[in-house]
């Protein structure tokens, strides 16, 4: 019968430790206790980026990266863009449970009833220069939202917790269809509320002159399906600035805001659009082995490639291939496609990115969809932090139930100078003076 410890033998000391093993877990506190004398600090463990630190416990994502395994409370996320809606899964991802349809209904009401926005917020948008980027106008609003809630700050409530989630829930596409109408210069369209979720988003984006917008369905399910998808992956960067911020007890608007601007990076949720970029400087398929030949001598990256946790094809990308399919019967097919798969291809018979394990992510293929449906590159990215905004709410409402989270701050490992003597700035200059 196996332990659940392991034992460390200090050699500076020769004395033994015995450390409790809870989820194939170490606690990193037990390490203060190895010192070497009552003086010392006792040891920290140094993991730079938290490439082997849990940070928290969860029952919201389950991701094995090895395998390719990705499930939103216990349930496949293969099942449930094939059977969901994006509300329901946003009500699993919050309450843990599937909706009835009950349920399913008085939340569907909740959310839609909360779509508005206040007038402060259009004009606070109409400050923003016409070619702005979605994205800093995504953060920004979401944070001038924290100016129209002082009520959010009480975030040790449940109750006050779950009314601001259902208010950015609601609200996220109606800021999101207002970036994307300031940067073509059409007026804000007001949210339609006989809509799903989906088709009201279509509508405050694309509604011209006809007296009711009609989604189209095909359109609708696709944009449904990539929002399951995206809507959370446990605690990748921009779910960590979302607890590590809501740690501190700010408000959800703006920890949210916090999440959805390490989302814009183009290491992280940004690196859609940096794949469509990709794609246009390649052109065409025949200057794929040139760009791979860039790739692997350092000179750029893949974008869409890669993840710190799957070593396998991410499972997302799969469903993602498959709805493209959907989309371009209605659309047409998007060329950018054939270079995409191409260089899929090309790039997983190659040895560098067999031996790193490097596989097309969620990015690689949903841009190319968002173009075929009239996104430009650069609202990409918001169109991931839509649905994203329902895990990074869940995980932040988990926090708040955790007796276990205090305020999120690391230690580090101080490598600079220390006790130096002051020299006034006379001195300063005189030394400057004399060097020349
Ligand atoms: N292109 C070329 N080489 C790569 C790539 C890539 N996209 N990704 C990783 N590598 C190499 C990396 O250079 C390193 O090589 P070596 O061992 O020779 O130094 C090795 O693979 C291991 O990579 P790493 O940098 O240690 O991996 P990481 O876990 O720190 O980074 C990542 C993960 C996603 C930031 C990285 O793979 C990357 O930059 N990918 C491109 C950007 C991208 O597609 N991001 C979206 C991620 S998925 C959705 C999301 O989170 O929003």
């Amino acid at each position: 019968m196996p332990f659940d410890n392991v034992t460390i033998t200090d050699n500076r000391t020769n004395r033994t430790y015995t450390l409790p093993i809870e989820h194939g877990t170490v606690r990193s506190a037990d390490f203060r206790n190895i010192r070497t004398d009552p003086a010392d600090f006792g040891l920290m463990t140094y993991d730079p980026a938290f490439v082997n630190t849990a940070s928290c416990r969860s029952s919201i994502t389950y991701l094995d990266g090895e395998r390719g395994i990705l499930e939103y409370r216990g349930y496949p996320i293969e099942t449930l863009a094939e059977h969901c809606s994006f509300l329901e899964v946003a009500y699993l991802l919050v309450f843990g449970e599937l909706p009835d349809r009950t349920e399913l209904q008085d939340w569907a009401s909740e959310i839609t009833r909360r779509t508005m926005l206040h007038e402060n917020i259009r004009k606070f948008m109409e400050g923003f220069r016409y070619d702005a980027h979605p994205m800093g106008m995504l953060v920004s609003s979401v944070a001038a939202l924290s100016t129209l809630y002082p009520d959010a700050k009480h975030v040790q409530d449940p109750a006050n917790r779950l009314q601001q989630i259902k208010r950015l829930i609601a609200k996220i596409p109606t800021i999101a269809a207002m970036c994307y109408r300031h940067g073509v210069g059409f007026p804000y369209v007001f949210p339609d509320n006989d809509l799903s979720y989906t088709e009201n988003f279509m509508n405050m984006l694309w509604k011209m002159a006809e007296p009711k917008y009609a989604a189209n369905a095909v359109l609708a399910r696709a944009l449904e399906v990539l929002f399951i998808l995206h809507a959370d992956h446990e605690q990748n960067c921009s779910t960590n600035a979302m607890r590590s911020v809501g740690s501190s007890q700010a408000d959800p608007y703006l920890s949210l805001s916090a999440a959805a601007a390490a989302l814009s990076g183009p290491l992280h949720g940004g690196a859609n659009e940096q794949v469509l970029r990709m794609l246009e400087e390649i052109g065409s398929k025949d200057r794929i082995p040139a760009y791979l030949d860039r790739v692997k001598s350092g000179e750029v990256k893949l974008m869409g490639f890669g993840h710190r946790v799957y070593k396998n094809y991410d499972p997302r990308a799969k469903i993602i291939k498959w709805t493209a399919e959907q989309v371009f019967r209605v659309t047409g097919r998007n060329p950018k496609l054939d270079i995409a798969l191409e260089l899929e291809r090309i790039a997983l018979e190659d040895e560098y990115f067999i031996e790193r394990k490097l596989y097309p992510n969620v990015d690689f293929y949903s841009g190319i969809i968002y173009q075929a449906m009239g996104f430009k590159p650069e609202f990409f990215t918001v169109l991931f932090a839509i649905p994203r905004t329902a895990g990074w709410l869940a995980q932040w409402d988990e926090m708040h139930r955790d007796p276990e989270q205090k305020i999120a701050r690391p230690r580090q490992i101080y490598t600079g100078e220390r006790q130096r003597a002051f020299l006034a700035i006379e001195e300063r200059q005189a030394i400057a003076a004399a060097k020349g």
